[in-house]
């Protein structure tokens, strides 16, 4: 069965000291408490080692926003996915619509930082969504199957079953405007059904389909209890122990 993840997208937020105290706070918080997903956070780069240091492994997954589409070499300022493996950072946020939006990355690019997230051992949070445009002119199913098709349907069965998908309308992160849960539905169950046409229904049926774009404690509990929504991709509402926690406890 899919698992349920409630994974925190730090963004460029936070100071190294400051995100530290927030791993620390969010740990503390977990004590205890029985959830019914698991808890990812996504870090800046240069957190990552005092993060997983941080946290109990078992309760908290640690992942970085983004990797390198090369695997090493002259390429000034870039990390790649073997660095971010090595500091014990298990997961990876690839293709998340900021980095597409404003640093141009393509379904060529993301499909290359996949393929080496995976050599790699990370587990891929591979992100998707419309801008408000596409969803008005009702193309958000085309651009959605585009996405998904063009960076990840030359992977194996065998990789694409290690990947965890984020469904984000681009119109609803950051602008406290959320997708109705129906809304929400409708395409991570349209989602399912691509991969279902590709990898077949146990791959589809095992593939964790997070929801992300304004999500927080008041809402996710309506979001989360839809057939097909498996977790969320927090970015606000992460950067807060006690709203991220909300989230977390948000599952029937
Ligand atoms: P938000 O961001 O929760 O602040 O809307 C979500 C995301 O971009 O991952």
């Amino acid at each position: 069965m899919r698992k349920n993840i409630v994974a925190g997208n730090w963004k460029m937020n936070t100071t190294l000291q400051e995100g530290v105290a927030l791993a620390k706070e969010i740990n503390e918080a977990l004590k205890g408490v029985e959830t019914k997903c698991d808890v990812v956070i996504a870090t800046p780069f240069i957190h990552l080692v005092p993060v997983v240091e941080a946290v109990d492994a078992a309760r908290i997954g640690v992942g970085a926003e983004n990797c390198a589409d090369k695997a090493e070499g002259a390429y000034t300022g870039e990390v790649s996915a073997a660095m971010v493996a090595s500091t014990g950072a298990k997961y990876v946020i690839l293709g998340h619509s900021e980095r597409r939006a404003y640093y141009h990355e393509t379904a060529e690019i993301l499909k290359e930082k996949v393929v080496l997230a995976l050599a790699n051992g990370l587990t891929p949070i591979f992100c998707v969504g419309e801008v408000l445009e596409e969803r008005e002119a009702n193309k958000h199913f085309d651009v959605v199957g585009a996405q998904i098709k063009d960076s990840l349907f030359d992977l194996s069965a065998e990789d694409f079953a290690k990947l965890v998908i984020a469904y984000e309308p681009v119109w609803a992160i950051g602008t406290g405007k959320t997708a109705t849960a129906d809304q929400a539905q409708e395409i991570h169950a349209f989602i399912r059904q691509t991969i279902a046409e590709k990898y077949g229904k146990e791959i589809a049926d095992n593939t964790s389909i997070l929801y992300g774009g304004s999500c927080k404690p008041s809402n996710a509990g309506e979001l989360f209890a839809k057939p097909d929504v498996d977790g969320g991709l927090i970015g606000g509402a992460a950067l807060k122990a006690d709203s991220f926690m909300g989230i977390i406890t948000a599952f029937e």
